[in-house]
């Protein structure tokens, strides 16, 4: 890991207007004017394990032109449900960083990760607004399967969004080495592993861990992938508390233009977030079987 410092990114600011995030160019604003911190007022946290943002939310420095960002209102309703002020949140994949922007108006502390430098510096880019000073941030440049600089058992919450394997790739225009969305199934799934047995050792005892996951469609067949990922981090020793099911909004072609159009398969349209828990003692990892079906047999 390399932390990519404020200074770094006024640096790279000085001689950029812009990164490329695969094809995409992305422009730098500099310093940020904000007009709305946070959701529309009417709006209520979420309460079931469906959950659906039509709107993907735009307040703050949020814009939705990353390609595979998630809404805010995901990393927004997992910091408030799982964490107070002052906690420490990670995100060890964070893109364009919209969960460090969501844990500084939140006013907690973060760690962002990312494979791609040019991500790093998009999200400092977003941090960068006056007004919310009591959270400490910092980003890195590196690889969610080597959290080196992050010491065991000292995050309250993790919330990330990994890439799916093979379905989006964010770095096609320059290779950048051990970018997750590149790599066949199979070592997809090897690199998974490692992510999640190190957020199992970088968590604390007690705390959540919160990932979206996707499927895939091959063939014309499903392809699993958000379940056998969620296997892995249950053997890496996380019991299972949610899975929520996120509707799917921000695709090429709207919901209502899928319905109209004659495909012999269903297009998909939801996502998991799984809530796993890390947890206080071998005792406890007992008591939930459960949520281990396998153990049974
Ligand atoms: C789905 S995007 C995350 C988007 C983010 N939640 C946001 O709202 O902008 C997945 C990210 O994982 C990063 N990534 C891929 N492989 C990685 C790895 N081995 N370690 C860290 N980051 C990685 C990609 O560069 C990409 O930014």
């Amino acid at each position: 890991m390399r932390e990519i410092t404020q200074a770094d990114y006024l640096r790279f600011l000085s001689a950029h207007d812009h990164v490329t995030i695969g094809n995409a160019k992305i422009k730098l604003q500099g310093h940020w004017k904000i007009k709305e911190y946070g959701p529309p007022e009417e709006y209520e946290p979420e309460r079931t394990t469906v959950w659906s943002f039509p709107d993907r939310g735009r307040w703050a420095t949020h814009r939705g032109n990353y390609r595979g960002n998630w809404s805010p209102y995901i990393p927004r309703n997992l910091i408030l449900k799982f964490t107070e002020e002052g906690d420490t949140v990670l995100d060890q994949m964070m893109g364009s960083g919209t969960t460090l922007v969501e844990s500084k108006l939140l006013n907690r502390n973060a760690i962002g990760v990312d494979i791609n430098p040019e991500a790093a510096m998009l999200t400092r880019d977003r941090l960068n607004f006056s007004g919310f000073d009591k959270a400490e941030i910092k980003t890195f440049e590196g690889d969610a399967r080597t959290l080196d600089k992050i010491e065991e058992e000292s995050i309250d919450l993790i919330a990330t969004h990994p890439p799916y394997g093979n379905i989006i790739t964010y770095t096609k225009s320059r290779e950048i080495n051990g970018d997750l969305s590149r790599l066949p199934f199979k070592e997809y799934l090897i690199g998974m592993k490692r992510v999640a047995e190190e957020s199992f050792r970088v968590l604390k005892k007690g705390k959540h861990c919160a990932i979206l996951m996707g499927d895939g469609r091959k063939y014309k067949h499903y392809v699993p992938i958000a379940y056998p990922v969620m296997k892995i981090f249950l053997d890496a020793g996380f019991i299972l508390k949610e899975d929520i099911i996120k509707i799917q909004w921000n695709m090429k072609t709207t919901r209502e233009k899928w319905q109209s159009k004659n495909y012999d398969f269903y297009l998909i349209g939801h996502e998991h977030i799984f809530i796993f828990r890390k947890p206080e003692s071998d005792n406890e990892y007992r008591k939930y079987k459960f949520s281990r079906p396998e153990l049974w047999l």
